[in-house]
């Protein structure tokens, strides 16, 4: 059996749908609310809550390996909780920025997670992506309103990750030797920037999509009110303030495990249209 949490998400549905169409066997999709959850024919709907892990006590029994989204819940706790249900194996969601800004809180926190797992004594594979093509829905209510979308660092390249591909490189993980104790750096197939990305959505759509670049400034007042100051600082440092090789380098990870070439933003904003609509 295996259990993916963030079933509803980006790349849990895309991973749910893959392990689907492989024939992958039994396969349980954790959500909070499994009335508002839409998972395929097959795949088994189980709710419980990170943040609480005694509610995962059913979601976990006869689980042999776990796709984990970190930092949603007492990560101690949840690993604890999965090894003493018998999980073998633990499939990591960690991120890029370990290794490009392991300074920044928000990395020194999935570096910590990523320890947890490594120690646990259970088998592990960690995932660390680049940003992904789904950020882009921040967009999503402007474009829609026929408003101009703001962002900073309009011309800053980063090779941005459709979450399908994320998936991809888990399902293998799950399902296909090989992949135990080992730590992928996951990116898009090229750097695409925030105009490009907006100049792509345009294209899909069929109409022009008024854009302004803005200052770190600007951005930063609103994010900060969101999100917080240090996690505003954090993303405008990963996101064009503060670069550097790491975060920048497309790497050929993704076609290297699945066989297929990483899928472009172009593709990712085809397939998602209709947010945009
Ligand atoms: N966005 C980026 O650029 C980026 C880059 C690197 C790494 N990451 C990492 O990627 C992950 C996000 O992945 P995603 O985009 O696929 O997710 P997402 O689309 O943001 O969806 C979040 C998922 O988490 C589930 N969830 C939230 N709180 C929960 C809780 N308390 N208990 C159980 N489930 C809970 C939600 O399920 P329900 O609502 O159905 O319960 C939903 O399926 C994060 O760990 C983030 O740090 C993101």
């Amino acid at each position: 059996m295996i259990l993916v949490t963030g079933a509803t998400g980006n790349i849990g549905s895309a991973l749910l749908g893959q392990l689907h169409a492989q024939g992958a066997g039994p396969v349980r999709a954790l959500t909070r609310d499994a009335a508002r959850a839409r998972f395929p024919d097959g795949v088994e709907a189980v709710e419980g809550d990170l943040a609480d892990p005694k509610s995962l006590k059913s979601a976990l029994e006869g689980v042999r390996s776990l796709f984990l989204l970190p930092r949603l819940g007492p990560d101690a706790e949840i690993v604890g909780a999965a090894r003493a249900a018998g999980v073998e194996h633990v499939v990591l969601v960690s991120s890029i920025t370990v290794q490009s800004h392991p300074h920044l809180g928000p990395a020194e926190e999935n570096r910590e997670v990523e320890r947890l797992v490594q120690d646990s004594g259970l088998a592990w594979t960690v995932l660390r992506p680049t940003q992904f093509a789904s950020n882009a829905l921040m967009w999503a209510a402007p474009i829609r309103d026929r408003a101009t979308v703001h962002a900073p660092y309009a011309d800053t390249g980063l090779p941005t990750i459709h979450p399908a591909d994320i998936a991809s490189v888990a399902r293998a993980a799950l399902t296909e030797p090989g992949h135990r104790g080992r730590t992928y750096a996951l990116t898009g197939p090229e750097p695409v920037s925030p105009r490009q990305q907006v100049a792509a959505l345009a294209e899909v759509l069929g109409r022009e999509l008024p854009f302004a670049a803005i200052s770190r400034q600007e951005a930063r007042a609103g994010m900060a009110a969101v999100f917080g100051e240090e996690a505003a600082d954090a993303v405008l440092d990963v996101t064009g303030g503060d670069l550097n090789e790491e975060v920048l380098r497309v790497r050929d990870t993704v076609v290297r495990i699945t066989g297929s070439p990483a899928r472009p933003f172009r593709q990712w904003a085809q397939e998602n249209a209709d947010a945009f609509r």
